[in-house]
């Protein structure tokens, strides 16, 4: 993986394919403690304690179709933030679902950019259309200045009424509504 926006992605498709229904996804970056935070939480099917367990380690799928039989969204992530003196923790609850954190230490030397995050949510929103999207992103600088944006596909669902997210216009609000938000975090600089 290039970038974190990749591992995001994954994360996400991994939530998409356990039925979720509403993700969300917060991300800080929070200067006073140097470091980068991502959380994902989904409401899909959860895993049971083996699979949380196996999930962790390179060589786990539950996917049937695929030719490489190794699952390697979840243990790339978790190493590249251990890598970055950080931390990664995995809670599932089957039936209720999947909590993710990964923290990176922000100003390490090996960590990966970001990379195009306004598109990763993007595509994810208008890509999966009956899956509801929460998200946070939160910019704590050194002084204590705390900006925040939040964004809900719901809330959007509620004053499009019977419009859907697929059209074209809308599709162009949300890619706004997001680049704005993005720039009033300052999350180019992340
Ligand atoms: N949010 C989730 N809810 C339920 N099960 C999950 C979730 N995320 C991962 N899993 C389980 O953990 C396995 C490993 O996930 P991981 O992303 O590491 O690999 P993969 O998705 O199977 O393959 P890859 O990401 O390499 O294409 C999945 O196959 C799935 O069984
Ligand atoms: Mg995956």
């Amino acid at each position: 993986m290039q970038d974190i926006s990749l591992h995001i992605l994954d994360i996400i498709e991994n939530s998409v394919r356990a039925k979720a229904s509403l993700i969300k996804i917060e991300i800080i970056r929070e200067m006073m403690r140097n470091e980068l935070i991502f959380i994902i939480e989904d409401d899909g099917i959860g895993m049971d304690y083996n699979t949380l367990e196996s999930a962790q380690n390179p060589f786990y799928t539950s996917k049937l179709e695929r030719v490489k039989k190794v699952g390697l969204g979840i243990p790339l992530f978790k190493q590249n933030a251990e890598m970055c003196n950080g931390r990664f923790e995995l809670e599932s609850e089957l039936g209720k679902g999947t909590k993710l954190m990964a923290i990176f230490q922000y100003d390490h030397i090996d960590r990966m950019p970001l990379g195009n995050m306004k598109d990763t949510f993007v595509g994810s929103i208008i890509g999966h259309p009956e899956v509801d999207f929460d998200i946070v992103l939160k910019n704590i600088e050194l002084d204590g200045t705390v900006d925040e944006f939040i964004f809900s596909t719901r809330e959007i669902k509620k004053e499009l009424g019977d419009i859907p997210l697929s059209y074209p216009d809308v599709m162009t609000f949300i890619d706004q509504l997001m680049e704005e938000g993005i720039k009033k975090i300052k999350m180019e600089e992340f």
